[in-house]
């Protein structure tokens, strides 16, 4: 297979405006895909994330026998005819969850329940990426699941059958693991109960509620109840997502002659942690015309160019951000003084070790950065100059490097750019249009 890899040549432009309409969030049309399956009736959702994750997400479900149409429209429709958790039937072949972390845990909580076999891998990336923590918790519910090297990665082999809930303290925040279990617990015997130390995204608790199931959930402790009757379908608009939203706040920030308008970005504060942070750095950031959306907070999001001053940033800041650390570095770089992240260790288990690989790639820029165990520390006032750089096929790092390059002098080069498609397919056509290209 010959793979299409796009260098992408970056000069800074004089101005950067405009006013765009960020792509459906991420992580929601994960959820909207998965439970619209598990409901009894049609679900058609709108602004469905067109990154390729999402599409990991559809095809493995199409694999298991769930019938989908597509609209390609402006409007990203998704018409899912869901037939319940017993139309979800065993898959020819192996699943592919490609690069999506989300896709392959949260899949694994319902297959964990189904009375068959799965067999789920993904690409390089995925297959370095921690599974023990879905692991165990899946198996004190009962379940049947292994992965490679003594169950520490994918590919995933899942026998499913009838579990128990349970009541579990979660180790670490995240989201899709406690999206897994809840997944799970829905199709158990008994209840299951979540305890959080720091609140991770709430898009799952959120969505199970607004189709009808008995969850309570109080930031840090979840209980739900195992499902009675299917679950309901929905007609939602997916909000825009904050984590695409977060390369033009930063753009917007740091460029000396900026102003961008974000229509109907999703402002759930369990993801808005970028938002604080940018203005606890003295960024003219705005909120306007909040709105409710599919049991989801949205607004119009407005920056314009700003002088930034550092920040230190830790504990429970860190799930609300986690996505956002690498462009928030490039923030960093143009802040007055020096801001220092810690408690971010979990940066080194996404798509690549996003510490090193951002450090290693801002530096290349010549920005004054620190790797520390568990984040990094940033000198500001940096004035960056463009070099050759790497995303090391890791879609947040090659969108963090572009908008460096936006205040970077001279040419930056993002090698293997094409990967920004992820989940933000159109990055590329705004960035342009905003840069004035
Ligand atoms: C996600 C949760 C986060 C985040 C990822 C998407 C989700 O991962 O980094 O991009 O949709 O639940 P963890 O929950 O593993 O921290």
């Amino acid at each position: 297979m010959v793979r299409k890899t796009l260098a992408k040549r970056i000069f800074p432009p004089n101005q950067l405006s405009g006013e765009i309409a960020v792509p459906g969030d991420k992580s929601i049309s994960h959820r909207a895909i998965m439970l619209g399956s598990l409901a009894i009736g049609n679900s058609t959702i709108s602004n469905l994330s067109a990154g390729k994750d999402c599409f990991s997400t559809m095809n493995c479900l199409r694999a298991l026998g769930v019938k989908f149409a597509r609209q390609t429209n402006e409007h990203q429709t998704l018409h899912i005819h869901g037939a319940g958790i017993d139309s979800i039937v065993e898959a020819k072949n192996v699943l592919n969850a490609g690069n999506s972390g989300t896709t392959m845990r949260l899949l694994s909580g319902i297959l964990a329940t189904r009375p068959f076999l799965s067999v789920i891998t993904g690409d390089a990336s995925l297959r370095s990426r921690p599974m023990k923590r879905l692991i165990e918790p899946l198996r004190s519910m009962g379940a049947d699941v292994c992965g490679r090297a003594e169950d520490s990665y994918a590919p995933l082999v899942i026998k499913g059958r009838k579990l128990r809930g349970i009541r579990y303290n979660l180790p670490i925040p995240s989201a899709q693991i406690k999206s897994a279990i809840l997944l799970a617990g829905l199709f158990a015997e008994g209840e299951t109960i979540i305890e959080q130390t720091l609140v991770s995204r709430d898009h799952t608790e959120r969505m199970l509620k607004l189709m009808g199931a008995n969850i309570e959930h109080d930031g840090i402790h979840l209980c739900l109840k195992p499902l009675t009757a299917p679950l309901k379908p929905v007609d939602i608009i997916v909000p825009g997502d904050v984590s695409s939203a977060a390369y033009w706040l930063v753009a917007g920030a740091i460029h000396p002659n900026a102003r961008i308008k974000l229509r109907n970005c999703g402002t759930n504060p369990t993801r808005t942690g970028i938002v604080d942070v940018l203005v606890a750095m003295k960024a003219k950031l705005k909120i306007e015309n909040q709105r409710n959306q599919a049991n989801e907070p949205a607004a119009d999001l407005v920056i314009e160019s700003s002088q930034l001053e550092a920040t230190e940033l830790s504990g429970d800041i860190i799930p609300r951000l986690i996505d956002e650390i690498p462009v928030l570095a490039v923030a960093a770089c143009k802040a007055h003084g020096t801001t220092i992240i810690r408690g971010a260790g979990e940066l080194r288990v996404k798509e690549s070790d996003r510490i090193a690989t951002t450090v290693k790639e801002l530096a290349r820029l010549g920005a004054r950065i620190e790797e520390l165990p568990d984040g990094m520390a940033i000198h500001g006032s940096t004035v960056l100059s463009g070099a050759e750089v790497k995303s090391h096929r890791d879609h947040r790092l090659a969108m963090s490097l572009a908008i460096a390059g936006l205040v970077a002098r001279g040419e930056t080069i993002v090698c293997d750019a094409q990967v920004a498609e992820i989940s933000y397919p159109d990055f590329w056509t705004q960035f342009e249009r905003l840069a004035g290209h």
